[in-house]
Formats: structure tokens, C-alpha cells, sequence
């Protein structure tokens, strides 16, 4: 098929139903062992802490460093790395991402000093920062438009599986109190993932912007399986070269493309502006501070806690599911819509159960924060990855994604250090209904601000930007 690249709407992609999707899903879901990675290193260090802490006599300060460092190695991992991905690939990337979570778990497991510890995990930190974008880019580059929100999302399923599993090391190695092991088995699902990723071909979309068509159609072939009829991919590669030629063939942007050009903007504060919400609506008080939370509700005993956080990390898991199970058939925007209004409810009530105390708090407690891990599962959690890796044109994709990253850590890192304090100074219902507000908030942006990608490939997305046309428009 041939496109004139001066004028005429870009070619639709022909459907999966054409496509080998089992090779998609293996592609998928070795990128993301970078989620789990990134679930895993995050989870794991609030059981370590509680034996690292007596070795080496940490001091509360200390402790504060050695457990935030990897959110600060995060927030430099994803500043640092956006034009990485654009220039060297969303592959190699990820390979590089896989050698230093190696490397910085080692480092962090064998640590003798504090101070080398303290340096293994702002390494690994700041790989998670790298992982949490790039495992997304590269799974939306590789997707058929009609299953990209469910690839995506596997990538935080991931997460949550991370989660999960570190919450059972955590318990499972506590009698022995071999904290080294806890952030030392992070080793092993790097090392699949760096070998699983050295065999998987390059994001196609990446390497006809910087090799040759020729190169991105033997990835491409690769992708959507031997069998996959030449038209078909032939088109997949029309569009993509057609949404080029719009950009003007310019390989990759820089910082001054991404906040000069005034049709980006929507999509900065679209991303950021859901970057931001996903944490100041307090997910990681929860996935953090699930322990503490419990007892404040009134479970004494660790064993009722320990059962109350792993049931956190279940119900998180579970409807993550549900959430890939529904997102390209309901779409991105009734399920983030209909997750946030669970979200504030579940919120208030949990405030309004701290405000009235006593036996009844501990089931309003238990069902409220089931509620909330739920709904945030079902929309937040899955959604704001999801639309940052649709959203940004080819040229400045992973600049953008990276920047959206970098706010999101921040805001995780704000909200991370200002939580107990925020307890003391507001109590416990405020606290939680301050949380509650900016729910709501988040809702009214998300109505006004967030697109509908349900189904549309990259580059119709790129053209209805580029057109200046309003991003609620985009899916109607
Ligand atoms: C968020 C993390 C959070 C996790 C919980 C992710 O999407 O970015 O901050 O801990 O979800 O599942």
C-alpha cells in the first residue's frame, strides 16, 4: 500500500485476528519481569529494615535514608533516562536495566557498611525508575492496538505479583532474620529478564525511526508471528511511516520539542497531572504502611497485621486482573472514572471509621481499605502506565514518559515521608479524608483532562494530537 506522506489519513491496522497474539503475550510478559522487579525491590525492604535496623545500630534518621533511598535512586533513574530509550532503544534499555538491578542487588545484599547499602539501593532504585517507564513503552510498541491496554497492564500485575511475593519472602524469612536473602533473590528475576530480552526483537516502531524499514519489518514479522500475512504487516508499517513523515522524519526530540510545541501540552499536563494523582491519593500509605494502618484500626497481634498486608497485596493482585480482563472492552476512561469514585468513598469511610473508634472501626477498616486497594487496582494503578505509554508522539515518547515517571516518583516520595507526620498533625480521620479530597479532585481532572484510547492505534492517536484537536474528543 502506498501513502502519500503529504497528504491522507493514516492506514488502519488490520486486527490480531491476523496476528500470532501468543508471541505478543511471551514479548509482554518477559518485559514485564521489569514490573516485578520493580514491585519486588519496592515491597521487600520494609521486612529487611526490621533486621538491618539492630546490625548496624541505624539511628531513626538512618533508617528513614536507608528505606527511601531507592524512591530517590527512582526519581533520578527516570530523570536521567528518557532520551536513553529514545536514542539507544527500548530494548537495549531494558537490558542495561536488568544488569544493574544485578548488580545493585548484590551490592545491597553484601553490603557491610551502611554507607554501601545505602549505595546498593539508590542503584536499585534508581533502575526501578528506569524499569517503571520503559517496560511500558517497549509492551505499547510491540501491542496490537485492540489488546494494548491488557498488555500493558500485565506490566502492573507485575508490580502488584512484586509486591505480593515480597510481602511472602519478607514472612517466610523473618525467623531466620536473613534480610541479605530478602533483597538478594531480587537476582534471580533479573537475570531472566536480561536473558529473556536479549532474544526479543526491538520495539519496530523504534527501529523505523532510527534503522531501516527493512529492519523494523523483520521485528515486526518476528512479532506478529511467521505466519502473519505480508499486507497486513505492510500496513502496520504504512502507518507507522506515515505518522513519521507528519513529524517531519525527525528522529527524536529533545526537552525544547517536548515543552515548545503547543500541541504536546494537553498531553504533559494529561500525564502528569495523573502521575501526581496516583500518589497523593495515597496508595503506598497502604502498600508501605499496611502494618501500621492495622494496628491503628485496632489489630494488635503481628499475625492478624501480617494476614491483614498480605491480604492487601491479594486483593491488589486479584483486581489488577479483573482491571486487563475489562480495559479494552469498557475502556480507559469508565473504569479510571468508576475506580476513583470507589476510591473516595472507600476513604471516607475509612476516616469516618477512625472518627468513631471502638470495635466497629476494625471491620470498617478492613472492608474500607479492600475497597480502596480494589478500586485504585482497577483504574489508577493500571491506567496512568497505560496512557503515558499512548499518548506521547514517537519522536519525544520516551522523554515525555520518562518526565511523567520522574513526577510520579516525587509525588510517591512527598507522600511517603509526609504520611506519619501528617497522622500526628491532622489525626488519623483527617488524614485519611485530606486523601479522600484529592480523590475527588483527581476525579474532576480525569473527567476534564484524560482521553479515551480504547482501541486507536499510536499513530491516530499522534494524528488527532497533532491536529490540535481536543484530547477529550480523542475515542468519540
Ligand atoms: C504505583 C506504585 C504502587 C503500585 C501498587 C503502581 O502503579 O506506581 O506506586 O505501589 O502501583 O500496586
Amino acid at each position: 500500500m502506498i501513502i502519500n506522506p503529504t497528504s491522507g489519513a493514516a492506514p488502519t491496522i488490520p486486527t490480531t485476528k491476523q496476528s500470532s497474539f501468543s508471541m505478543v503475550l511471551i514479548i509482554s510478559a518477559v518485559a514485564a519481569l521489569a514490573g516485578l522487579l520493580f514491585g519486588y525491590d519496592t515491597g521487600v525492604i520494609s521486612g529487611a529494615i526490621l533486621f538491618i535496623k539492630p546490625q548496624f545500630q541505624l539511628s531513626p534518621t538512618l533508617e528513614e535514608i536507608v528505606v527511601g533511598a531507592a524512591l530517590i535512586g527512582a526519581v533520578i533513574g527516570a530523570f536521567g533516562s528518557g532520551r536513553l530509550a529514545d536514542h539507544f532503544g527500548r530494548r537495549r534499555l531494558i537490558l542495561v536495566t536488568a544488569g544493574i538491578f544485578v548488580v545493585a542487588s548484590l551490592c545491597s545484599a553484601l553490603a557491610t557498611s551502611v554507607s554501601v547499602l545505602v549505595a546498593g539501593r539508590i542503584l536499585i532504585g534508581v533502575a526501578i525508575g528506569v524499569a517503571s517507564f520503559v517496560a511500558p513503552l517497549y509492551i505499547s510498541e510491540i501491542a496490537p492496538p485492540e489488546r494494548r491496554g491488557a498488555l500493558v497492564a500485565l506490566n502492573q500485575l507485575a508490580i502488584t505479583a512484586g509486591i505480593l511475593l515480597s510481602y511472602i519472602v519478607d514472612t517466610v524469612l523473618a525467623s531466620s532474620e536473613n534480610w541479605q536473602m530478602m533483597i538478594g533473590i531480587g537476582v534471580v528475576p533479573a537475570v531472566i529478564l536480561g536473558i529473556g530480552i536479549y532474544f526479543l526483537p526491538e520495539s519496530p516502531r523504534w527501529l523505523l525511526a532510527h534503522k531501516s524499514r527493512g529492519e523494523a519489518e523483520g521485528a515486526l514479522r518476528q512479532i506478529r508471528g511467521q505466519r502473519s500475512n505480508a499486507t497486513s504487516i505492510n500496513t502496520e508499517l504504512d502507518s507507522m511511516e506515515h505518522a513519521m513523515s507528519e513529524a517531519g522524519n525527525k528522529k527524536e526530540g529533545g526537552w525544547k520539542e517536548l515543552l515548545s510545541l503547543r500541541w504536546v501540552r494537553p498531553l504533559l499536563i494529561c500525564g502528569f497531572g495523573l502521575a501526581i494523582f496516583q500518589q497523593v491519593t495515597g496508595i503506598n500509605t497502604v502498600i508501605y504502611y499496611a502494618p501500621t494502618i492495622f494496628k491503628f484500626a485496632g489489630f494488635q497481634s503481628a499475625m492478624g497485621s501480617i494476614l491483614a498486608t498480605a491480604g492487601v497485596g491479594v486483593v491488589n493482585m486479584l483486581m489488577t486482573v479483573v482491571s486487563i480482563l475489562v480495559l479494552d472492552r469498557l475502556g480507559r476512561r469508565p473504569l479510571l472514572m468508576g475506580g476513583l469514585i470507589g476510591m473516595i468513598i472507600s476513604l471516607f469511610a475509612l476516616g469516618f471509621g477512625f472518627y468513631i473508634g471502638g470495635e466497629a472501626m476494625k471491620w470498617i477498616g478492613v472492608c474500607s481499605l479492600a475497597v480502596y486497594i480494589g478500586s485504585f487496582a482497577i483504574s489508577l494503578g493500571p491506567i496512568f502506565w497505560l496512557l503515558i505509554a499512548e499518548i506521547y508522539p514517537l519522536q519525544v515518547r520516551g522523554l515525555a514518559m520518562s518526565a511523567a515517571t520522574m513526577v510520579c516518583w516525587i509525588a510517591n516520595l512527598a507522600v511517603s515521608i509526609t504520611f506519619l507526620t501528617l497522622i500526628e498533625a491532622l489525626g488519623r480521620a483527617n488524614t485519611f479524608w485530606f486523601y479522600g479530597a484529592l480523590s475527588v479532585a483527581a476525579l474532576i481532572f480525569s473527567y476534564f483532562y484524560v482521553p479515551e484510547t480504547k482501541g486507536i492505534s499510536l499513530e491516530a492517536i499522534e494524528e488527532h494530537c497533532r491536529a490540535r484537536k481536543p484530547l477529550r474528543e480523542l475515542g468519540r
